[in-house]
């Protein structure tokens, strides 16, 4: 028996008629308004790096893995929490946008054991491959799930969950609804 993954837009559709076109990347894409931008990337093939987006919760831009920038505006907003609006242009992978995706994985590293039980299927490494950080982590790696803030935590219930870290988004959705501290 195989397990079938379906794709996951990040973030939920939109109920909005009205429609607004937009640039992601150089690509053109027309979607409903209200549409998240990482759900607009993903309708149109882009992939932004994300841990805490899922598009069977509401986003609460957590992570911050999913940062873009959009032309003539400052700053680097959580493409899961920011919705388009008609023209934007947006882009998804920049130097800047590396570097800023790269420290924030190297602090989930830190906290997450460097060989975990998952293997392969481990978002967190996986996400981590994807950003650009392969076997390079400043601040060194966890020794368990169960050490530091984990031991110490009411969420030692759902260390089983934090431990598995599955290839789908919902173990981190349940521990950042708890805390931002991971
Ligand atoms: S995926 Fe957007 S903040 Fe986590």
């Amino acid at each position: 028996m195989s397990l079938i993954m379906e794709p996951d837009f990040g973030t939920p559709k939109s109920k909005s008629k009205e429609s607004v076109t937009v640039e992601i990347d150089g690509k053109s894409v027309v979607v409903p308004a209200d549409t998240s931008i990482m759900r607009a990337a993903a309708e149109c093939g882009v992939d932004i790096p994300k841990l805490c987006a899922t598009d069977r919760l509401k986003a609460f831009g957590s992570c911050r893995l999913c940062v873009v920038e959009i032309d003539g505006r400052k700053g680097t907003p959580s493409s899961c929490t920011a919705p388009v609006t008609d023209g934007m242009k947006i882009s998804t992978r920049s130097e800047k946008l590396d570097r800023l995706r790269q420290g924030v994985m190297e602090l989930y590293l830190s906290d997450h054991p460097e060989n975990c039980e998952v293997g392969d299927a481990c978002q967190v490494h996986g996400v981590a491959k994807k950003v650009g950080l392969t076997d390079i982590c400043r601040f060194g790696f966890a020794l368990t799930h169960t050490s530091g803030f984990w031991k110490s935590s009411s969420l030692s219930s759902v260390n089983t969950i934090a431990n598995c870290c599955s290839s789908t988004a919902t173990p981190f959705n349940i521990l950042t609804q708890y805390s931002r501290s991971w």
